[in-house]
């Protein structure tokens, strides 16, 4: 487990971006956290840091999915006003979640069992007005070795 504080919106970009750098064909990242915490501008510097325009980034509430194209394709789910699990089965869900783009999905608890076992999982906190703490935890062989990249790759910029 990897745990970062950020203290402004800028900085939580910033983390974004470093891991933007890292990511790799296939990643998978589900992003937790209450409404606010910060999830969609991380998601924004994680896009900026895989060549994708951050302006490009916004949030697919509504769209449910949106598709950006950096250094390779990324898609952006937002699972916050899906009801019923059929819905992910209906836009076909395995071809992105099982595919070779990376996934960056809101509120993936909410379909837990629909994830793939290999992916890092993100949670953000409100600690205060413009204060996140950012925990991030890797599962599987793939998930563990990014967590391990990220540690590195964010001590250089951020302590705990
Ligand atoms: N340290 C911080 N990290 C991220 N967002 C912050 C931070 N401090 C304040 N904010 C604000 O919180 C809001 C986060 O919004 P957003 O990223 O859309 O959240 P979510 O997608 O989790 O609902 C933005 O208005 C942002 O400016
Ligand atoms: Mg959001």
């Amino acid at each position: 487990m990897l745990q970062i504080q950020s203290q402004s919106p800028e900085q939580t970009q910033a983390i974004g971006k470093a891991m933007g750098e890292v990511l790799q064909p296939g990643d998978f990242i589900n992003l937790n956290g209450t409404l606010g915490a910060g999830k969609t501008l991380l998601v924004k510097g994680i896009a900026a840091g895989h060549g994708v325009d951050a302006e490009d980034v916004t949030s697919p509430t509504f769209a449910l999915i949106n598709e950006y194209h950096g250094r390779s394709p990324l898609y952006h789910f937002d699972l916050y006003r899906l009801d019923r699990p059929e819905e992910l089965e209906d836009i076909g869900y395995e071809e992105y979640f099982f595919g070779s783009g990376i996934c960056l999905v809101e509120w993936g608890d909410q379909f837990d069992e629909y994830l793939p076992d290999d992916r890092l999982d993100v949670t953000l906190e409100q600690t205060g007005a413009a204060a996140r703490k950012i925990t991030i935890v890797g599962r599987g062989t793939r998930g563990t070795e990014l967590e391990a990249t990220l540690r590195e790759a964010l001590a250089c910029t951020y302590s705990e």
